[in-house]
């Protein structure tokens, strides 16, 4: 069950940015499966598609406003339903989004809930009791929507102030405050039903699971998450019972909680505790030319939730970006993102290639806020495929572009990168290959850091082929991943069988001895040895 996680490797696609098949500007389902084989020959066998359903599009689609209508300006239910076909028909899987936290303030639930009259969809939402009473105080609530509404009562906002918060109860409810319900009230019972529906629509449809929003935010008063764990480990108990072969992967940023709810895989992301930022996008990234990087913290944690997450079989997951986050390519440039997908290409875990990094596609400096995106627009902008008109993601005027693209997709486009074999497309898709061809680089394979101290350069790993208990496989493969983004030559004490042998490389090579490795300013190396041997750091 589920087997296919082991060798999963994903691009996230944003809908309204990948590829437009009718002109309109705006990317669509159709365009993506135009693409599909693009995905399938960069070597990933599964998607992550951001939300592509019925929206008044105030935060990017994340604003539901019908759960199981696939937004006209990306086509139909039945496109989708086509869409899943042609995945599946090459061998690869797809992840819808699950926008579980909230709906759009235009949902028809949170209409009906708004009415003064006592109905079905009363307790959906998260209401006072009186329009002025406030929400200050209560943990993970952002703000609210207070007037405009028959009903008395103020409802609470989970992000932008157009997304009402979904009622799944408060962990710790003040008892002054007689709106806050408890986890098993009816009202939080019933939400939680509506949305095993809406993941029973989509499956049904044959999708094969959902990346899941803001998943750890969703009991309130809930401040060690207890009450949202065990909320998710009542979904993962319905998956199990009804529909076995699907996953979920969570926006959560703390596998230790996430993992343990049930969750398949979680992302480490740009908040929250894993210093995932200290990789590719803190003013001093690790893989920086300029070796000003540290990752012990990064790994101490790294390594306390990976050793949580091993017996439930869970997977962290390392995206090179996302919607949410600026692109990597702002803080590196492409000789440096070489390494860093070195890196997020051989670590054990599911990796995750936001939709143009693979290009070193550029942020998009300047530009106003499109769809509630601020900031973030600038890392949604249309992929680059060619050198025809607008890269080839549309045939609309330039200006009619949902969003603008930058001047730099002349050069950084797909076609551009596979003419060129110095090219980090040519480079990620080697080391994609090489990934899929070793069983220790495998997403549950073994992992040893070998040496990364305090702000020191190379860092060193060994990656080992285990049996079904995630013990080394006696005589099975090891790789050991020399890494140094560093301009300045490293040395490291660390022992590399004599018989190991390189199976890629990157820069000048490495020198070895019986007990210390010399690594080139700039390099890397993956060598590898099939019979095992003790290894030394
Ligand atoms: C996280 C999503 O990734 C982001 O794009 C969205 O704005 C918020 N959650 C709210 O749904």
């Amino acid at each position: 069950m589920r087997e296919w996680l082991d060798d999963a490797l994903f691009y996230e696609i944003y809908p309204q940015s990948f590829c437009d098949s009718d002109g309109d500007g705006i990317g669509d389902l159709r365009g993506i499966e135009e693409k599909l084989d693009y995905v399938k020959g960069l070597g990933c066998n599964a998607i992550w598609l951001n939300p592509c359903f019925d929206s008044p599009f105030l935060d990017a689609g994340y604003d539901i406003r019908d759960y199981c209508r696939i937004a006209p300006r990306y086509g139909t239910n039945e496109d989708m339903k086509h869409l899943i076909g042609e995945i599946h028909r090459r061998g690869m899987h797809l992840l819808l989004d699950l926008v579980p936290g909230h709906t759009s303030d235009e949902c028809a639930w949170f209409r009906e809930s708004a009415k003064g009259t006592r109905n079905d969809y009363t307790d959906r939402y998260i209401w006072t009791n009186k329009v002025w009473d406030s929400f200050d105080g209560v943990g993970s609530i952002m703000g609210c929507i207070r007037g405009g509404t028959q009903r008395n009562g103020a409802c609470a906002a989970n992000f932008f102030n157009s997304q009402p918060a979904l009622n799944y109860g408060f962990e710790n409810p003040d008892p002054d405050k007689t709106w806050q319900q408890r986890p098993d009230a009816p009202g939080p019972m019933a939400t939680r039903e509506a949305i095993r529906n809406v993941m029973r629509f989509w499956l049904d449809m044959g999708c094969d699971g959902f990346r899941v929003d803001m998943a750890g935010s969703l009991v309130k008063n809930d401040p060690d998450q207890a009450g949202t764990i065990a909320l998710w480990q009542d979904f993962r108990e319905f998956l199990e019972k009804e529909y076995p072969e699907a996953v979920m992967v969570s926006e959560w940023g703390q596998p230790d909680r996430s993992l343990l709810a049930g969750f398949h895989m979680d992302f480490l992301l740009h908040f929250g505790p894993s210093h995932y930022l200290d990789l590719f996008r803190t003013e001093h990234p690790y893989f920086s030319r300029e070796g000003k990087g540290d990752l012990r913290t990064f790994f101490d944690l790294y390594l306390k939730s990976r050793a949580q997450s091993l017996s439930g079989g869970g997977l962290i997951c390392i995206p090179s970006g996302n919607h949410d986050m600026i692109r990597m390519a702002r803080t590196l440039g492409p000789e440096e993102m070489k390494l860093a997908f070195a890196f997020l290409l051989s670590m054990p875990g599911v990796p995750f290639i936001y939709y143009g990094d693979e290009i070193g596609m550029h942020y998009v400096e300047d530009l106003l806020s499109v769809e509630g995106g601020y900031e973030r627009t600038g890392s949604r902008s249309p992929m680059a495929f060619d050198k025809t008109r607008n890269a080839g993601f549309s045939d609309a005027d330039p200006d009619r572009l949902y969003i603008a693209q930058d001047a730099s997709i002349r050069e950084i486009n797909v076609e551009s990168e596979d003419g060129n074999p110095q090219s980090l497309l040519q480079t990620v898709r080697a080391l994609i290959r090489i990934r899929a061809a070793h069983p220790a680089f495998r997403n549950r394979g073994g992992f040893r850091l070998l040496q990364c101290g305090d702000h020191s350069y190379p860092l060193v790993y060994e990656r080992t082929e285990v049996n079904a208990d995630g013990t080394d496989k006696a005589g099975g493969e090891q790789i050991f991943v020399v890494l140094n983004p560093s301009g300045q030559e490293a040395e490291v004490t660390a022992a590399i069988p004599g018989n190991a042998e390189t199976i890629w490389s990157y820069g000048s090579p490495l020198r070895r001895t019986a007990d210390r490795i010399f690594v080139p300013a700039a390099s890397a190396a993956y060598i590898a040895q099939t019979t095992s041997s003790t290894v030394t750091a």
